[in-house]
């Protein structure tokens, strides 16, 4: 059984009908243009739930003036269908005015790991992800809530919200999806020149050979600098960041240190495509 919501007290009855039967209930939110890096998460949901919801709402809040709020791809039917193949449960597709009606006042924000990194470069966007994500989660109220590693700010962020409002609900992060070629998989992707695709792949090599050589020992002033070369070279530009971040507090790490687990995140503009990516250099 499949079924579209887009009202919250249908929302609420559905999840209420399933926790009164005892069953645990899993949300994933999303902005929609569904790839498997979103049903992957669909997936690990299955495997950490009964039920699972899926959140489909592109939140303008989130979305600088200059970004792509409008461009952003729709595909509603589409992204159904992706999820009743997927084994999702529910889909819950509130409207802009069903989520944020007149007079709303509200939001939630986080300072710390919000600070630097993407929050250095799309001001209000934490906020916006924080404040409809606090929502989500008090809509549906599940047991656990997905988000993916490819966003890895976004998941601290919540994390912290989850913790400092007493929200009680599981936050599980999955694993970065991505094509063949090592690029993670984004809605954004669909932007992308042919030409400007081939050449996105090598974001990811170059967070790969930046992580090698500080397993390496190599100084990580040097191997940054070479990495931010690397990219400039091979046509990506201009770059908000490549950092080597403490992997819980997001704090800028001068070098790898033994102890603590660290992750090299980087954002840049390909063309007119902003993309992100991340990996770990030292697992937790
Ligand atoms: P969206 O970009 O649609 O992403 C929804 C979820 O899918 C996020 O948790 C994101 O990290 C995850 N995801 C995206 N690409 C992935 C990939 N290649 N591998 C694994 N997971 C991936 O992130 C948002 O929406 C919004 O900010 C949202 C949390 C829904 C709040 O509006």
């Amino acid at each position: 059984p499949f079924s579209l919501v887009r009202d919250v007290a249908v929302l609420r009855q559905n999840v209420a009908a399933w926790r009164a039967a005892g069953l645990r209930v899993a949300l994933v939110p999303t902005m929609g243009a569904l790839h498997d890096g979103h049903l992957s998460l669909v997936r690990l949901g299955l495997a950490h739930a009964d039920r699972v919801v899926v959140s489909l709402f592109v939140n303008p809040t989130q979305f600088g003036p200059a970004e792509d709020f409008a461009a952003y791809p729709r595909q509603e039917g589409e992204d159904a269908a992706a999820l009743r193949t997927a084994g999702a449960h529910l889909l819950y597709a509130p409207d802009v005015a069903g989520m944020y009606p007149e007079g709303f006042a509200t939001t939630v924000s986080v300072a710390g790991v919000s600070e630097g990194l993407c929050g250095d470069h799309r001001p209000g966007h934490f906020q916006g992800v924080a404040t409809v994500v606090t929502k989500l989660l008090l809509r549906v109220l599940p047991d656990v809530a997905l988000f993916g590693e490819k966003d890895y700010q976004q998941v601290q962020v919540i994390r912290r919200v989850v913790t400092d409002l007493d929200i009680p609900v599981k936050i599980v992060a999955g694993p970065t999806v991505r094509e063949a070629d090592g690029l993670a998989l984004s809605s954004r992707n669909a932007y992308l020149s042919p030409a400007e695709r081939a050449v996105a792949p090598t974001l990811h090599r170059v967070l790969q050979e930046a992580a090698a050589a500080l397993r390496a020992g190599e100084a990580a002033a040097l191997v940054l600098e070479r990495a931010r070369s690397a990219l400039s070279a091979a046509g990506f530009g201009p770059l908000d960041y490549l950092d080597l971040r403490d992997a819980e507090t997001l704090v800028p790490l001068a070098s790898l240190g033994s102890r603590r687990a660290a992750r090299l995140l980087v954002a840049v503009k390909l063309g007119r495509t902003r993309l992100i990516d991340n990996i770990p250099v030292l697992a937790d």
